[in-house]
C-alpha cells in the first residue's frame, strides 16, 4: 500500500556536538540524511518525501539530492524551532494522500518490512507507531530516590516511523496549533483527539543518531548488514 513520508530533518544536532548540523556526518562515507533518504528512495510503495530544512541549509541539501540520485523528494519546506513545527510545515504543504508517515531524519536503520506493517496497520485504524519493548527494569525516581518499580510488561520505548490516515494527522496537528500544544512525537497529538493509536514492534537496530557513541553503533549495523547482503 502507497504513502508519503515527512522527514524532519532542520534540527541543530545540539547533543551530538559536532557543531554542525548532525545529519550531515557520514557513516561509512555517506551521510546520515542520505543513508535515511535512500530507504523511501528504494522503497517502492514510498510515491513522495517531504523533508523539512533550514533556510541556509536547503541548497546544500538539494545538491546532496541530486548527487546521491534521490529523487521523490516533492518539497523542502521551511523547518520550525521545534521539531513539531517542522513536520507541521511538510503536512501544510502536501495534497490529500492516504496514508503519511512521519519518520526522524536522524534513523538511518528503519526497514521496509516494519514500513509496511506501519502503513497497514495505519490503514486499518488510523493511527499506528513503532516501538520496542523496554529492555531494563525502570524504576521512576523523584529526588534521587525510587519511588516505584514500574511493571516492565507494559513500558514500550517509541521511536518513528509513525504512520497514519491523512485526515486524522491534519486535525491533530491543527488542533495542536490552534492550542498551542507541544508534543514529543506525533501520536501524542493524536492521543490528545481521544483517538487509539496503536503500536508496531520494531526492532532495536532502529536507533536515533543522537549522541556520539550512536555513530558507532551505526556504522557497527552498516557493516553487519554489509557482511550479510555479500553471503
Ligand atoms: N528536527 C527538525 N526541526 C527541529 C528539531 C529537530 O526538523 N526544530 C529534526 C532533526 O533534524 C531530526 C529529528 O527532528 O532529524 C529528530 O530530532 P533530534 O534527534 O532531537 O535532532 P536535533 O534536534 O537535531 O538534535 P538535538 O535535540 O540534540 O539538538
Ligand atoms: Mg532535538
Amino acid at each position: 500500500m502507497q504513502y508519503e513520508v515527512v522527514l524532519p530533518a532542520a534540527g541543530s544536532g545540539k547533543r551530538m556536538g559536532a557543531g554542525q548540523n548532525k545529519l550531515f556526518l557520514e557513516l561509512l562515507e555517506k551521510p546520515i540524511l542520505i543513508h535515511t533518504l535512500e530507504v523511501f528512495e528504494q522503497d517502492e510503495n514510498c510515491t513522495g518525501i517531504w523533508l523539512a530544512v533550514k533556510p541556509e541549509e536547503r541548497a546544500v541539501i538539494q545538491k546532496m539530492l541530486a548527487n546521491y540520485g534521490i529523487s521523490k523528494v516533492k518539497g523542502l519546506p521551511d523547518g520550525g524551532a521545534e521539531r513539531q513545527h517542522s513536520v507541521h510545515a511538510c503536512m501544510k504543504e502536501m495534497e490529500q494522500v492516504d496514508i503519511v508517515l512521519v519518520h526522524d531524519a536522524a534513523r538511518p536503520f528503519i526497514t521496509h518490512d516494519i514500513i509496511a506493517n506501519l502503513v497497514q496497520s495505519a490503514n486499518n485504524f488510523g493511527a499506528a507507531i513503532a516501538g520496542v519493548r523496554a529492555k531494563d527494569t525502570m524504576k521512576k525516581v523523584r529526588n534521587g530516590i525510587i519511588e516505584e518499580t514500574v511493571d516492565r510488561e507494559s513500558l514500550w520505548m517509541i521511536q518513528t516511523p509513525q504512520a497514519f490516515r491523512f485526515d486524522l494527522i491534519v486535525e491533530a496537528e491543527d488542533v495542536a496549533e490552534k492550542v498551542g500544544f507541544l508534543g514529543t512525537d506525533e501520536a501524542m497529538l493524536v492521543e490528545r483527539l481521544g483517538h487509539e493509536v496503536h503500536i508496531v514492534e520494531s526492532n532495536y537496530e532502529n536507533v536515533k543518531m543522537t549522541t556520539k557513541e550512536d555513530l558507532l553503533f551505526g556504522e557497527a549495523i552498516l557493516r553487519k548488514r554489509a557482511l550479510k547482503n555479500n553471503v
